[in-house]
């Protein structure tokens, strides 16, 4: 706990610490990780480790931006559906748990509800890096001084079945953002049926989901004007630069991105320009590109009201609603899962 004396409670506890968590551990995995990515043909890399500090930085321009519809339009559902959302939950003492707060700016919509009907709320961020769980404590302590705040630095999971064992409380896990579009099919599934039997009967979850719509505003929305989602994308290769002693040259990428008509998919790449050969000092091995060979760097599947439908019955949850925005660009989907309370 960071602070015992503040009243109300405001801070964090780690779970066991998992070996995943310390920096040491994560470096190895990152190694681990471009070592294979960059042996198999075609060449990947897993979107988790866009988000580094230079990198979470550039995921929040691209919030702001006017292609970026994503942000706004479950902005927009939230703050036309937070008080439907909350008065379904009648007086019971609530755990808001949020697996991926970011700044937290769509949280506190949701705390605003909970707050203006003068519901008996804990506000539960759960992260796996603890300087993340630092920032959003601090950040949303100073924004509800009166909200009791417990993050839990621990994987989603642990952190979810630790807090449904511990507590009476009725549980609203966040998943907002479209985070689960980084998920393919499968995963997605395997990922929220983890999550429901982590949780409890009556406990309940809020999955922002992107929906299918003309290609040409999905393909603006990963190709800005600005250059800022090339630049978000193209800082991986600056991370392995810099925390692999890696020599990649950014000028000879390029970032493209594409939507996949078969997968539903968009897709991102880093395209080599050039034939090339890139050293990275910490794997002490160096890696061949053709001219016009890519790094498959990101999926972000899009759904149909179906896919949605599907995904809650195959994890087991009910579906309680479906709140959209004006342009129906976006869903937040509430579901229960079944049971008393
Ligand atoms: C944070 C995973 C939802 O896939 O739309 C934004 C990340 N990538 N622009 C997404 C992202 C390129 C984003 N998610």
């Amino acid at each position: 706990m960071s602070d015992p004396q503040s009243s109300p409670h405001t801070g964090y506890r780690i779970l066991e610490p998992s070996a995943s968590a310390s920096a040491e551990a994560s470096r190895r995995i990152f190694m681990t990780e471009v070592l294979i990515g960059l042996s198999k043909k075609p060449k990947s890399l897993s979107s988790r480790f866009l988000y580094d500090a230079v990198g979470s930085d550039a995921f929040e321009r691209i919030c702001d931006l006017e292609e970026y519809y994503l942000t706004r339009s479950e902005f927009e559902i939230l703050r036309n559906h937070a008080d439907t959302l909350v008065e379904r939950f009648g007086k019971r003492p609530i755990n808001l748990v949020d697996l991926g707060a970011g700044d937290g700016r769509k949280t506190a919509v949701v705390l605003e509800a909970l707050a203006a009907r003068g519901m008996d709320v804990r506000y539960v961020p759960i992260d796996i890096s603890e300087p993340a769980m630092k920032t959003v404590v601090a950040a949303m302590g100073e924004r509800f001084p009166a909200l009791p705040i417990e993050g839990l630095v621990s994987e989603y999971f642990d952190g979810v079945r630790w807090l449904s064992e511990q507590t009476e409380r009725t549980n609203l896990v966040l998943f907002l953002g479209s985070n689960i579009g980084n998920f393919d099919k499968a995963h997605a599934r395997a990922f929220l049926q983890q999550l429901w039997s982590a949780l409890s009967p009556g406990d309940h979850v809020l999955v922002g989901f992107d929906l299918k719509k003309d290609i040409e505003l999905l393909l603006a929305a990963y190709n800005d004007r600005e250059g800022v989602t090339a630049e978000f994308n193209l800082n991986l290769l600056d991370r392995i630069n810099r925390e692999l002693g890696g020599n990649f040259d950014r000028k000879t990428f390029r970032h493209f991105a594409t939507y996949n008509v078969f997968s539903g998919a968009m897709e991102s790449y880093l395209v080599s320009q050039e034939r090339q050969r890139v050293f990275i000092g910490a794997l002490r091995q160096s890696f061949e590109f053709s001219p016009w060979e890519p790094i498959h760097t990101e999926y972000s599947y899009k759904y149909l009201d179906e896919d949605i439908t599907d995904l809650a019955y195959f994890a087991g949850f009910e579906i309680e609603a479906l709140f959209y925005d004006h342009e129906r660009w976006f869903c937040d989907a509430l579901w229960k899962v079944p049971g008393r309370r």
